[in-house]
């Protein structure tokens, strides 16, 4: 495929983790440190941190994305939160479809679909997550499933978005795929947007990695075409170690 030049992007998952006055430190601190970081940085924080970390970010080149969000615009939701919503909280991006949001609440591709599209009509960039799990790695279905996942969750076409490579095997887990594996399935999506979305506009898509990237191993894997940057979990929550991932990259 054409080889065009895709500017690196590095997402910290947050999760469930922090509370306020941890995320107005940590926003003091990452900003300083990856002034000189080649690419784009999205932290994506729990509801209740948005405006806390919108504000703390304010002024840097660091933007925030919510982790999820309801299709609908507004209405009987509880629990829920709109694209709008995101967006009144500072956000620009949006996580769709994480393998913990279709563990936990069973999210199916057409909901991540409506969410992503949703997310693109208010104005935000959904990153769209897929990975399969270990069983299917291991039975070889791993590529069908992967790409059942993202004609199913680019059903309706959003643009712009961005796409995560998640194997659900190596989240939280310390196994990394290997700079090879990750390779070999980040070339295989881009081959199989192109066949969604024509060749130009997928060799101009970033595809992230995530699960367990760490300042060690995040080199390695930067280093190999197809990978455009990260989205970090676990070492995300401290600046220091997502800075370090970050600028491994180059800078
Ligand atoms: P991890 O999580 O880096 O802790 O493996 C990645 C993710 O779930 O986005």
């Amino acid at each position: 495929m054409t080889s065009i030049s895709r500017r690196p992007l590095f997402g910290g998952n947050w999760k469930m983790h922090k509370v306020a006055a941890e995320a107005e430190a940590y926003c003091r601190e990452l900003p300083g440190l990856v002034s000189d970081a080649l690419g784009e940085v999205v932290i994506f924080p729990s509801p209740t941190l948005l405006p806390t970390t919108s504000a703390g970010l304010a002024g840097s080149p660091i933007a925030v994305g919510g982790q999820d969000l309801h299709p609908e615009p507004a209405g009987a939701h509880t629990g829920d939160v709109s694209a709008t919503q995101l967006v009144d909280a500072g956000c620009s991006w949006v996580l769709c479809g994480h393998s913990e949001r279709r563990r936990d609440h069973g999210e199916t591709d057409a909901q991540v679909a409506a969410k992503a599209q949703a997310a693109v009509a208010a104005g935000l960039t959904p990153l769209i997550c897929i990975g399969e799990s270990e069983g299917e790695r291991e039975s070889g279905r791993a590529l069908e499933v992967l790409e059942r996942q993202l004609s199913g969750s680019l059903a309706e076409r959003p643009e712009p978005f961005a796409l995560a490579y998640e194997p659900v095997w190596a989240i939280g887990t310390g196994k990394t795929a290997t700079p090879e594996i990750a390779q070999e399935t980040h070339a295989f999506l881009r081959e199989a947007l192109a066949d969604l979305i024509g060749e130009p506009a997928a060799a101009s898509k970033r595809i992230l990695y995530g699960g367990s990237v760490n300042p060690k191993n995040a080199a390695s894997l930067f280093a190999k075409p197809d990978i455009d940057g990260f989205l970090v979990g676990g070492a995300s929550l401290d600046p220091s170690q997502f800075s370090a991932i970050i600028r491994s990259c180059g800078s």
